[in-house]
């Protein structure tokens, strides 16, 4: 069997532009645009681009995009009053605080100071425990991205068996949590799980989320199953040369060996472009989302868990 693709390029882009057509009407019918705060602290090359690109697709989509670039050298208490102050100003939809945050700063203190109803990163404990007992909550962009994806292909997730690797903040506890919501039966699997591939070959539905490049191989994919691959990892690629500067060139893996599983698989992502350009386009959503909460409105069915 080869693995059908699933194109996360081209079903952000669809995403994207049904986010850009509710601004719009959103704009003509009530006067509201909805705004995206991300405040960026330091200099990390690779959150640099993020943020860059985060803008960039805020704008396109019709909204309104703020950022808020911080010396890493910046206090507790000078970032806890930049987040009050996105907290209250009326223009403001939406705050992400981009992580890594320096070693100084406590993130966990400087997320929980975010209102949750604007935390568009759904990292807010508010947001977890909303999330955990089944209520309306901000859901984190990266597996919002991987449950739409997995509804678009098989319709109803009810009944199959999921079993997600990786068991971080951001991905892994907060997927878990989503498949249990579409009736999944749901298991998290991790560094220190038992014959792990014994665990994840049971799955319909396998997520991985671990950071470790390759990790997951055909083996342990059971033939049919759909393969929604989180990571993104550069490792070196001496077959493609070297770069100006004598180093080694790179290229983009995923925590899954493309190969192998796509050889079983029903269906997979590819890396890149499956998750990753899902996550800025879900980050859209919910901006769009908050936004219409905050102003009494519903927020349009399909782009919410
Ligand atoms: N750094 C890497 N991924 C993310 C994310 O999804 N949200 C935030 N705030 N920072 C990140």
């Amino acid at each position: 069997m080869t693995a059908q693709v699933i194109d996360g390029k081209a079903f952000s882009a669809r995403v994207r532009a049904e986010v850009a057509t509710h601004v719009a009407r959103l704009k003509e019918e009530h006067g509201i645009t909805p705004g995206l705060a991300v405040v960026l602290v330091g200099e990390d090359p690779a959150s640099q681009v993020y943020v860059r690109s985060k803008g960039k697709q805020t704008v396109e989509a019709g909204m309104n995009s703020y950022e808020h670039k911080r010396d890493a050298a910046i206090s507790h208490d000078e970032l806890l009053a930049l987040v009050e102050e996105l907290n209250t100003d009326p223009a403001v939809h939406g705050i992400l605080v981009q992580l890594p945050l320096p070693d100084h700063i406590d993130a966990d203190l400087v997320i929980n100071a975010i209102n949750p109803d604007k935390d568009v990163d759904g990292f807010h404990v508010s947001n977890v425990g909303l999330l955990g007992t089944g209520q309306k909550s901000m859901v984190p962009c990266t597996p919002l991205g991987c449950l739409m994806m997995l509804r678009d292909h098989h319709g109803s997730l009810s009944g199959l068996e999921a079993v997600v690797v990786g068991r971080s903040n951001i991905v892994g506890k907060p997927m878990a949590q989503l498949l249990l919501g579409d009736s999944c039966t749901v298991t998290v699997a991790h560094s220190r799980t038992r014959d792990i591939e014994a665990v994840v070959r049971r799955a319909d539905i396998v997520v991985a989320a671990v950071g470790r490049p390759e990790m997951v191989t055909g083996a342990w994919i059971k033939p049919g199953a759909t393969v929604i691959d989180v990571g993104i990892n550069r490792v070196p690629a001496p077959e493609k040369g070297t770069n100006d500067d004598g180093s080694v060139k790179t290229r983009l893996v995923g925590d899954c060996h493309y190969d192998s599983c796509a050889a079983v698989a029903g269906a997979i992502t590819p890396v890149p472009g499956g998750v990753g350009p899902m996550t800025i386009a879900c980050l859209l959503a919910n901006t769009l989302t908050a936004c219409c909460r905050a102003n009494g409105l519903e927020a349009p069915e399909g782009l919410t868990a």
